[in-house]
């Protein structure tokens, strides 16, 4: 009884497991990354977590939790103790449209999480493997418009940011090509490189190091400009099927962590990105990167919410959804 009541009456900082912020972090935060290592999200996650554990003083033990488009790793994050010694990484994929595409998440993303700080975004690049028999954008819609059903494309599950990419490209192109999940694009990368798969639209920070490497091509990037980190590349527009999507990245903590503690990790965050080696890879990797203003809690809240309405528009009106 009195453990009850004692738990009841304390403030939210003791009662969430005993953390408050004065002497927090006091053991390792575990980070949640909702898809396979070595895809663009486990890199964002090893990148700033790696600078983030120095500023906070304490390691960041990444946990690859698969599966579903990251929705299990969601549901993970969601149930995950209070208390900021848990965190989760996502994108536009696992934390906006999955929120539409899923109709039985056991989870809400705009009440069951704190935001903690929004993280870079990158444009997205239509690559194929480089034996698919196409130079450019043009002759790849029109080889996919006429063998699309037997060309095999990678994805990271359906709601991921390479299915969301897909979706994209078969609205501007009205091509399209199978739909293969992974467990996410770095494993997907792998198969491309060896022509198991001959197809992705995928981030640019995931594409890039293979196509400078000669191992796959990219025809299009899905911006409105060519991107500085590749000026070779031009726009999807250009080849006369303007397309435009990008994938944003950002931290959350579970509903209910103190506010002085995501302050301490959005801070952490912040410190990050202010990072110069961190800001000349990110940037390297075609990633926009957003100012300390636009990385507070409230302005991503608001930027979250934002997304999840314009998204759910687009969604609902492509009849896309899991039962
Ligand atoms: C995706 O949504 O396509 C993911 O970002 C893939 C990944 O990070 O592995």
């Amino acid at each position: 009884m009195l453990r009850r009541t004692l738990l009841a009456g304390l403030p939210a900082t003791l009662a969430a497991g005993g953390a408050s912020a004065d002497s927090y972090p006091g053991k390792p935060i575990t980070l949640i990354v909702p898809f396979a290592a070595g895809g663009p999200t486990d890199l964002m996650a090893r990148l700033i977590g790696e600078r983030m554990a120095k500023e906070l003083g304490q390691q960041f033990i990444i946990d690859n939790t698969t599966g579903a488009a990251g929705t299990i790793a969601v549901g993970k994050a969601v149930r995950a103790a209070p208390d900021g010694y848990t965190v989760s990484i996502g994108h536009v994929g696992t934390h906006v449209a999955n929120g539409t595409i899923y109709k039985n998440l056991n989870y809400n993303l705009l009440t069951d999480l704190e935001p903690i700080a929004r993280l870079p975004q990158n444009p997205m690049l239509v690559v194929t493997s480089s034996q698919m028999p196409v130079k450019d954008l043009g002759e790849l819609v029109a080889y996919l418009k006429a063998n699309g059903d037997r060309v095999p494309g990678g994805t990271a599950g359906i709601g991921s940011g390479a299915h969301l990419g897909a979706l994209a490209f078969f609205a501007a192109t009205g091509a399209r090509y199978q739909l293969i999940p992974y467990r996410g694009t770095g494993p997907a990368m792998q198969d491309l490189v060896a022509n198991q798969i001959q197809v992705m639209v995928d981030q640019a920070a995931n594409s890039l190091p293979q196509v400078r490497a000669g191992k796959i091509r990219a025809h299009a990037v899905t911006a409105g400009k060519r991107s500085p980190a590749a000026p070779e590349i031009p726009t999807a527009a250009e080849a006369g099927y303007p397309m435009e999507i990008s994938i944003w990245h950002g931290l959350w903590a579970p509903k209910g962590t103190p506010p002085e503690i995501v302050a301490r990790l959005n801070a952490a965050a912040i410190a990050a990105m202010q990072d110069s080696d961190i800001r000349h890879r990110m940037e390297d990797l075609g990633q926009d990167i957003p100012t300390p203003e636009e990385m507070a809690p409230a302005a991503f809240a608001a930027f979250h919410k934002q997304e999840y309405a314009r998204w759910q528009k687009i969604l609902e009106a492509a009849n896309v959804k899991i039962e």
